[in-house]
């Protein structure tokens, strides 16, 4: 079978023939139709990960994927050949980017029915993220107000559409027409982050969604009320500003896990929701739909079909 594999960190990601994989018991081999990219794909291809994702060479990429289970491993129930999935697998095992691929029973969900599976591939990290952020560390309910940043990336995208199905106000960082898109998700308000200043059109917000860290992260305290949450994706809050703005903060370690994938793929098929698709490209153009990935630019999610 094909896989997109690189050699070391920092070395180009080749496609290969390699060995289809044989299930162990407890894991499923599924025949991907299609998997999506993430700037986790990018880190781990640079060796930023090293500490926490510890890899081994030849190293598989790809975390996110949408198939069919093609062979079920011993002391694998409730799975059928032929069920249609999405998963994310660990990041230390990768494997996504190939023709098939190996996936624990424990990081598999049920496809959402709405959906053709090659916009499937989309879900896992990104919107398994945002669910994690919005309604397992920050609980957002109804009336609330939050502010998300890079609202046109894969997690914002998703996070959008989330505070929408909980009756959340979403108001959205964007640019061009990247505001246009986080409007059409439902976002309430879009915010030029090139040429205006989120801290002079929000405030009393009930949550910010940090997907950029740095100076905005810093700047988010400004727009907390009191009592507000602040949830990163990208670094640890400064736990001085924390104090300061009398509010809560966390890092989001977004955690491969079946059992979430499962309930946001049933909230997509529930409420209707949709994969903001930047672009499809068969895994032969992977390359230049990484080097997108790398830009930081991509509008939602980049997609590499198997077909
Ligand atoms: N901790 C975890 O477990 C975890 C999980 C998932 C993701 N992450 C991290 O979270 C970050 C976001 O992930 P993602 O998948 O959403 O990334 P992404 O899809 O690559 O985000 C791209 C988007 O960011 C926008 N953007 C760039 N600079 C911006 C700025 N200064 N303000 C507002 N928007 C800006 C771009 O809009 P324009 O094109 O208009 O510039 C583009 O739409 C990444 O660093 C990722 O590694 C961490």
């Amino acid at each position: 079978m094909k896989a997109i594999r690189i050699t070391g960190y920092e070395t180009e990601p080749n496609l290969d023939d390699v060995s289809q994989p044989v299930p162990a018991s407890g894991q499923v081999l599924v025949r991907v139709r299609a998997a999506s990219l993430n700037p986790l794909d990018v880190k781990l291809q640079r060796g930023y990960m090293e500490q926490f994702f510890p890899q081994t060479f030849p190293y598989t990429l790809g975390t996110d994927l949408a198939g069919v289970i093609e062979q079920l491993g011993a002391d694998v129930e409730g799975w059928a050949l032929g069920d249609q999935v999405v998963a994310r697998t660990e990041p230390t095992a990768g494997g996504a980017f190939a023709e098939y691929a190996l996936v624990p029973k424990e990081l598999l969900a049920k496809a959402p029915s709405t959906l053709p599976l090659k916009e499937a591939a989309g879900i896992p990290t990104a919107a398994g993220t945002a669910w994690q952020a919005l309604f397992e560390s920050a609980e957002l309910t109804e009336g609330q107000k939050v502010l998300i940043h890079a609202g046109a990336g894969g997690v914002g995208s998703f996070a959008i559409q989330f505070a929408n199905c909980v009756g959340a106000r979403g108001i959205a960082t964007a640019s061009g027409s990247g505001l246009d898109i986080v409007r059409l998700l439902g976002a309430d308000m879009g915010i030029d982050y090139r040429c205006e200043d989120f801290v002079q059109k929000v405030s009393d917000i009930d949550v910010v969604l940090d997907t950029m860290g740095g100076e905005t992260q810093q700047r988010s305290f400004e727009v907390l009320r009191s009592g507000g949450h602040l949830l990163s994706t990208v670094m640890p809050p400064d736990e001085t500003l924390v104090a300061a703005h009398n509010v809560t903060a966390g890092f989001v370690f977004h955690a491969s896990d079946g059992q979430r994938l499962a309930r946001v793929s049933k909230a997509i098929d529930q409420y209707g929701l949709q994969v903001l698709v930047d672009r499809t490209v068969p895994f032969t153009e992977f390359i230049q739909a990484f080097q997108h990935q790398a830009s930081g630019h991509a509008r939602g999610k980049i997609i590499i079909t198997f077909d």
